[in-house]
């Protein structure tokens, strides 16, 4: 049987699609042949187009005048979400930039199924907004828009953490407990489900699900701390500016450097108005050549390249024990050293914070956690080992099943957008 429904995972980072085939949930290649498509933009200004995913950042990279975006997931719940950028001066709203970006996958994956796909089932966050139902419920509001505007004539939820579940329970030969995390770019999800042969083909499964939960901390997260720590004083954060009128110094502010490091906020920094205060620092400097630094990464757009580069030191560490950030694209020979060690400590709390809210879920679902029979991980997040060891020390009893990292929340959404649309 054909079906014209589909799950969209669309993520902080990355984002998949998939669909029943007949027989099976299957993802849709959605960029030459890769399953997983990096949540990015680019308006490209000299031809006007809009450039996705992997192709969006080579284009980036590649030195190509334009306007490039990524984790824009991360605006949802928050002022961002009604806000405009301007784009070789047209004025263009968040939301429909990321209604392209779901258009575009929408597109691609009707042209693989060859037929159309009008109903989805969208993955969400368990919060999007940590301690505010109102902007939380917003936030979803907002999202369901986007996939309208998309081009989808019916869209529902699902949670993300139990989507993977759905994938996760496709395995399973008996009824047990498991604990799903998903930790991805944004934030951390848990849910502790019951699952179970029969309960494939059961269409409501409220009564299996004994807790969700989760906090706003994520692999982008990560990456901000990082950027923080290691690279911004490199471009004069914590540097010291002469005061304009009578003696000593004071300390530069903090604003562009954390935006700098916010992957969601680079973009808002290649504003004129904040080009005249870094040379208004440049002026007042006790380190001009750090300031320098950060008057060309504006000037250029470099903000992303760094990121970038931090991203990828970060998930270097993942195996090495050692890693650099490489910032040639700014000054050549520049870099960074970073351990695994350091990078551990300066990721404690976040680490800390993951594991709480793990236990927490864990005490909401009301059983010991010897009850826990599997722990299933999904989310690029989940392969730092430091974060890995939380989560296993919280169920020491349980088998580790590594789920797909990238695709679990897209197929486990497949599944659902079958049951619900048919
Ligand atoms: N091997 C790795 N080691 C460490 N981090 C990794 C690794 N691979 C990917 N990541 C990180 O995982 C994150 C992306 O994971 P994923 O694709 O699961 O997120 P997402 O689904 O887009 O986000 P979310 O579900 O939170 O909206 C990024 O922050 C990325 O840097
Ligand atoms: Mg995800």
């Amino acid at each position: 049987m054909t079906s014209n429904a589909i799950g969209v995972d669309f993520g902080t980072s990355n984002s998949t699609a998939a669909f029943f085939d007949g027989k099976e949930p299957v993802l849709a290649p959605l960029e030459d042949g890769k399953f997983d498509l990096p949540s990015t933009v680019f308006f490209d200004f000299e031809t006007g187009q809009r450039k996705y995913g992997r192709s969006a950042i080579d284009a980036y990279v590649g030195d190509g005048e334009g306007r490039f975006m990524r984790a824009l997931k991360s605006i949802l719940g928050t002022s961002l979400e009604d806000d405009f950028t301007y784009v070789s001066g047209k004025r263009v709203a968040f939301v429909d930039i990321i209604a392209g970006f779901v258009r575009s996958i929408r597109e691609t994956a009707e042209e693989f199924r060859g037929a159309p796909l009008d109903k989805v089932v969208a993955g969400r966050p368990v919060r999007f907004v940590d301690e505010d139902d109102d902007a939380d419920r917003r936030a979803q509001e907002t999202l369901e828009r986007i996939f309208r505007t998309a081009g989808f004539e019916e869209v529902s939820f699902q949670f993300e953490p139990i989507a993977a579940a759905l994938d996760y329970e496709r395995s399973v030969d008996k009824e047990e407990i498991a604990l799903i995390a998903d930790l991805g770019g944004g934030p951390s999800d848990f849910s502790v489900v019951r699952i179970s042969p029969a309960g494939r083909t059961r269409a409501d499964r409220s009564g299996d699900i004994l807790a969700t939960g989760g906090v706003h901390v994520g692999g982008t997260d990560l990456d901000r701390l990082v950027n923080l720590r290691k690279v911004m004083p490199e471009f004069g954060m914590d540097s010291r500016l002469r005061r304009d009128f009578g003696d000593g110094t004071i300390t530069i502010p903090r604003h562009v450097f954390v935006s700098l490091s916010t992957w969601q906020k680079i973009h808002l920094l290649y504003d004129p108005a904040i080009l005249r205060e870094v040379k208004d620092y440049l002026r007042l400097s006790t380190s001009p050549e750090r300031i320098e630094r950060l008057a060309h990464v504006l000037e250029e757009r470099l903000g992303h390249r760094i990121a970038l580069e931090v991203e990828r030191s970060k998930i270097a560490l993942t195996d090495a024990d050692d890693a650099w950030i490489s910032l040639a694209a700014i000054e050549k020979g520049l870099k960074v050293d970073i351990a695994r060690a350091e990078f551990e400590a300066i990721i404690a709390r976040e680490t800390g914070a993951i594991r709480k809210a793990l236990d927490v879920t864990l005490g909401d679902a009301g059983i010991g956690s010897e009850r826990i029979s599997a722990l299933f991980l999904t989310g690029g997040t989940t392969a730092i080992p430091v974060v890995r060891r939380a989560l296993l020390e919280a169920v020491p009893d349980a088998a580790v099943v590594e789920g797909d990292r990238f695709g679990s929340v897209g197929i486990g959404l497949a599944l659902e957008a079958r049951r619900r649309f048919g």
